[in-house]
């Protein structure tokens, strides 16, 4: 089963304790593709001397690209190959909303300052030839819990089942080492949901809320978010991707939210959960989860192996 390429993206590690997500639009200036290439091939060097200064600072960073940001930036490369720009899924009574997005970094580190420090070097570098869409901090939250207290990640991959589902193998040997990120930034009615009793709030997880211990099949509905989100393949083996969710918040203005942030060596599977959560299988068996959480973004992009991304660079 195992497909690890000698370097691999590095996007199997856990979720951090925080994290900075950036979306980024190109713009098309005279030098913007150069200062891109640029980052491209110094990303890793920053990171490496960020390491130095702070050797447990479990510093890392992941730089992606959207589908027409590909094609502008490097003209003379293929496509991956499932790299298209995010389609909305609209359901019945929820809608997964397709966002724009040309560039994407995923900094993670012990304490915040880490990752503003990487992120501010990263942006000097890009000055000018891009305009921020959304930048989101985001925090570990107790034993690694969502905001609305479960704890996120118990189910997945470890090991090597890990590279095999988060990595591209050699399907598409050119982007080898390489992942699609899919990310939505979720708002949380924490209102309603701590109008529900725990029983009730464990019944739309489908695990329990203290011990994290999953629901027993009698328990477990069929909306509950762990049943539709849990897929196999036509043989009955079981699909999985990368989670690397964090919680954000802005508590004066009432907001709280989950960042996903889902790593997978194929978006098929990403987006047979996600038609699954929005639509339903059966149709109208939609993800109770999202009575209580707003998709207000989505967006696919590609992550490059860190020799491809050096090479990019030029
Ligand atoms: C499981 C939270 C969105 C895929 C879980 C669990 C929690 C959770 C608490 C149970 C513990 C675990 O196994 O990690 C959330 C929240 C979301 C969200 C708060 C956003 C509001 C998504 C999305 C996807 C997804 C968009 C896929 C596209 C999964 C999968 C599992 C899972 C595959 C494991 C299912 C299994 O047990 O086999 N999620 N999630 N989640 N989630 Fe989510």
């Amino acid at each position: 089963m195992s497909k690890t390429p000698s370097t691999p993206a590095d996007v199997i590690q856990p979720p951090g304790d925080s994290a900075i997500l950036i979306i980024l639009r190109l713009l098309e200036t005279d030098t913007s593709v150069d200062q891109v290439k640029d980052v491209c091939g110094s990303l890793a060097a920053f990171v490496r001397s960020l390491k130095k200064r702070e050797p447990d600072g479990h510093i890392s960073a992941l730089m992606g690209f959207g589908a027409h940001a590909w094609g502008k930036l490097f003209p003379e490369q293929p496509y991956p190959k499932e790299l298209k720009p995010f389609e909305e899924i609209k359901g019945d009574k929820h809608t997964a909303p397709s966002t724009p997005g040309d560039l994407y970094f995923h900094i993670r580190a012990r304490r915040m300052d880490l990752c503003v420090e990487l992120a501010s070097e990263i942006s000097t570098l890009l000055e000018g030839a891009v305009e921020s869409i959304d930048e989101t901090h985001c925090f570990r939250y107790f034993d690694g819990r969502t905001i609305i207290g479960f704890v996120d990640g118990t189910e997945n991959p470890e090991n090597e089942d890990a590279n095999y589902f988060s990595m591209i193998g050699d399907e598409d040997e050119t982007f080898k080492g390489g992942s699609y990120a899919f990310i939505q930034k979720y708002l949380h009615n924490m209102k309603g949901w701590n109008n529900i009793s725990t029983e009730e709030q464990e019944k739309v997880i489908g695990r329990k809320k203290f011990s994290d211990i999953e629901l027993s099949d009698e328990e477990k509905p069929a909306n509950a978010h762990n049943a539709v989100t849990n897929i196999s393949d036509e043989n009955g083996e079981e699909l999985k991707i990368m989670r690397a969710n964090m919680p954000f918040a802005n508590a004066s203005k009432g907001e709280y939210g989950t960042y996903f942030i889902g790593y997978a060596s194929t978006f098929t599977t990403t987006e047979r959960m996600l038609r699954n959560m929005f639509i339903g299988e059966p149709v109208g068996n939609y993800d109770r989860l999202l009575d209580f959480s707003k998709a207000v973004t989505g967006t696919l992009f590609f992550i490059p192996s860190p020799e491809l991304l050096s090479e990019l660079g030029g």
